[in-house]
């Protein structure tokens, strides 16, 4: 039986094809994709700029739907579960897949490559085992937020500072607002998030941001520095590339403060490495989640947090160019595109 799928074909381009659903093995369930979520780190290969991935693709990782077949070894998830997808699989023999992270694994299948079909698409296979329900008052938006919630959590659990003072945030994007939710959620008293974008700054502050600042306009380190009575940020997490952006957070931070880098810059940058010499900082970086990061996440969207003030686009699978272009070319305010199918 024949679905649709939305193909980047060549560097800013999409097209709808119609391609064969795919089939299911024994320890796999096929999910009638509901929403899909269309993610900063899609872009990458939609602009040409992806470190090893080209086009032809489907892009998409983010998703939620219904369980419509399950194969004959599939145990706990039934037909018409609601449910999402951690969209990563390990070896499970590696030094990594041993202690649960499948991130690091470096045979770890992802959605959008020759294994394993991007999630543009109407029916999607997954193995039971990146399988998670989704409570019966969770909307399927909501459930598509786990993805990338589950990289602010672990972008948040990475760092061992024990001091949750203060903690900032550059890059208000969609990345940096979860971190914020996360942050919250964790504790942290005073939140300082940064954008260049008005609009995201105004989310930031709904959403609970103690300052938002515009680093164009304001001193971001002179800002954080008043607000910890000179100390600094306990620690600082990069949700955007810049060219300044290591030096900035390094600044922002205090003594034994941490650095947590999100953002996928791919680009050299320049650092100014003797700030984190002299002040004995620590810089880690966050690649997606663990699996325990994603089901922290997945509670934390059962248990009823939500994110729909995030959602700032819906549309149709016809229209995936647009969403696309939409957040690469920040033509209107946006935080998150959702596909609905
Ligand atoms: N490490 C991971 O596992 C992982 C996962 C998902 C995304 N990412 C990366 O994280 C980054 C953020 O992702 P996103 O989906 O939020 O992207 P996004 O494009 O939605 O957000 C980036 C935000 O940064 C803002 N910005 C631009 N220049 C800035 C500056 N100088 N200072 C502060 N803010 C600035 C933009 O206005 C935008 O709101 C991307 O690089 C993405 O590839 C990493
Ligand atoms: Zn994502
Ligand atoms: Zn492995």
């Amino acid at each position: 039986m024949k679905m649709k799928a939305a193909f980047v074909t060549d560097v800013g381009k999409v097209s709808i094809e119609e391609i064969e659903r795919p089939s299911i093995r024994d320890d796999e369930v096929l999910i009638r994709v509901r929403t899909v979520g269309v993610c900063g780190s899609d872009l990458h290969l939609f602009r040409g700029t992806h470190a090893f991935r080209k086009p032809p693709a489907i892009l998409g990782h983010e998703i939620a739907g219904d369980v419509v077949e399950i194969g004959k070894d599939v145990r706990d998830i039934r037909l018409g579960d609601r449910v999402t997808v951690e969209p990563q699989y390990g070896c499970r023999e590696c030094d990594f897949c041993r202690q649960g992270l499948v991130n690091l694994c470096s045979s770890k299948v992802v959605p959008g490559t020759a294994k394993w079909i991007g999630v543009f698409v109407q029916y999607f296979n997954a193995p039971e085992k990146t399988v998670y329900k989704l409570n019966d008052a969770v909307s399927y938006e909501m459930g598509t937020m786990i993805e990338p919630l589950a990289v602010a959590v672990r972008a948040l659990r990475r760092a061992t500072v024990k001091e949750k003072d203060c903690v900032v945030i550059l890059g208000a994007g969609t990345i940096g607002l979860l971190c914020l939710v996360v942050a919250k959620h964790l504790g942290y008293r005073k939140i300082v998030c940064t954008d260049t974008a008005r609009f995201n700054l105004d989310m930031a502050i709904k959403s609970g941001a103690t300052l938002a600042l515009d680093p164009l306009e304001t001193d971001v380190v002179d800002a954080v520095k008043k607000l910890t009575g000179g100390k600094g940020a306990d620690l600082a997490l990069v949700a955007a590339g810049a060219a300044n952006i290591l030096d900035q957070a390094s600044a922002c931070v205090r003594k034994h403060g941490e650095i947590g880098v999100i953002a996928m810059i791919t680009e050299k940058i320049p650092f100014y490495s003797y700030q984190i010499v002299f002040n004995e900082q620590t810089m880690y970086g966050s690649m997606t989640y663990a699996t325990n990061d994603f089901r922290e996440a997945a509670d934390m969207i059962n248990s009823g947090l939500d994110l729909t003030d995030f959602i700032t686009q819906t549309m149709d699978i016809d229209h995936t160019q647009e969403g696309l272009d939409i957040l690469s070319q920040k033509k209107e305010d946006v935080v998150k595109v959702m596909i609905e199918l």
